[in-house]
């Protein structure tokens, strides 16, 4: 059941679209709670493996994301928010290529994706709420007063994740990033249930030459706008 009168911003799109830091940018700037969806596949995908657990064994998923004892807790000095299974800290582990791809192939799994929604759904609290994902303004949040889907070519998503991974010490090549990134664009556009779209009445932004701040600033008008709009329309 999804609380009424709370104001959601759905940030919808493919990885390296910026999608991730504009949420939690927005969130701040609005002092809304902030729901990373994909984080939950992830840590989901990861928790398999701790347990090994086949990444399509959908019956003993579901059981794990039932039991999935997960925790956020936002590092204030560093400015980010720390992940924890199990009681471990997985803050890096669960941002790897690895663990994008095994969310990916867990995703696909329809009761998977049953068994992580009212754990989206709880993060609809007041004051309000940015969430971040595939499918927050198609299937999760479909009555969000703000959708956004955004967009950037596969060369320039590649670029910017090889320039966060290299900066991180990693060793990757810009060509093997782009057959990753597409290979999981294609399983997430192309799964039965709930695949990557735009909702019929998001706002697309194709972020391709566009830096971090003009997004940031065509999202909160985007919001301004309507957020005028959602008060009216609470006004009995
Ligand atoms: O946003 P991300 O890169 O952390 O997502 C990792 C994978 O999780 C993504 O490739 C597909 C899956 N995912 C999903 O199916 N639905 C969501 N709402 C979020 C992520």
């Amino acid at each position: 059941m999804i609380k009424k009168n709370i104001p959601v911003i759905t940030i919808d799109g493919p990885s390296g679209t910026g999608k991730g830091t504009i949420s939690r940018l927005v969130a701040q700037e609005l002092g809304f709670h902030f729901l990373d969806s994909g984080a939950l596949y992830r840590l989901l995908g990861l928790a398999a493996r701790h347990h090994s657990i086949p990444l399509d064994d959908e019956a003993a998923l579901v059981t794990l994301a039932g039991h999935l004892d997960i925790q956020f807790t936002f590092d204030s000095e560093h400015q980010k928010t720390d992940i924890f299974l199990e009681g471990e800290r997985v803050t890096d582990v669960v941002r790897s290529e690895l663990s994008g791809k095994d969310a990916s192939i867990v995703a696909i799994l329809p009761a998977v994706r049953q068994a992580l929604m009212n754990r989206q759904h709880a993060f609809l609290e007041p004051p309000g709420l940015v969430a971040d994902g595939r499918d927050m303004g198609t299937v999760i949040f479909p009555g969000a007063e703000l959708k956004i889907f955004l967009t950037a070519s596969l060369n320039e998503r590649a670029r910017r994740r090889y320039k966060q991974l290299k900066g991180k010490g990693n060793d990757v090549t810009l060509e093997d990033l782009q057959v990753v990134l597409s290979a999981r664009d294609a399983r997430d556009k192309q799964r039965e249930v709930a695949p990557l779209l735009p909702a019929d009445d998001a706002v697309q932004i194709d972020t391709t030459e566009l830096d971090i701040d003009a997004v940031f600033i065509r999202v909160m008008s985007l919001w301004n706008n309507c957020s005028m709009k959602f008060k009216e329309s609470r006004v009995v």
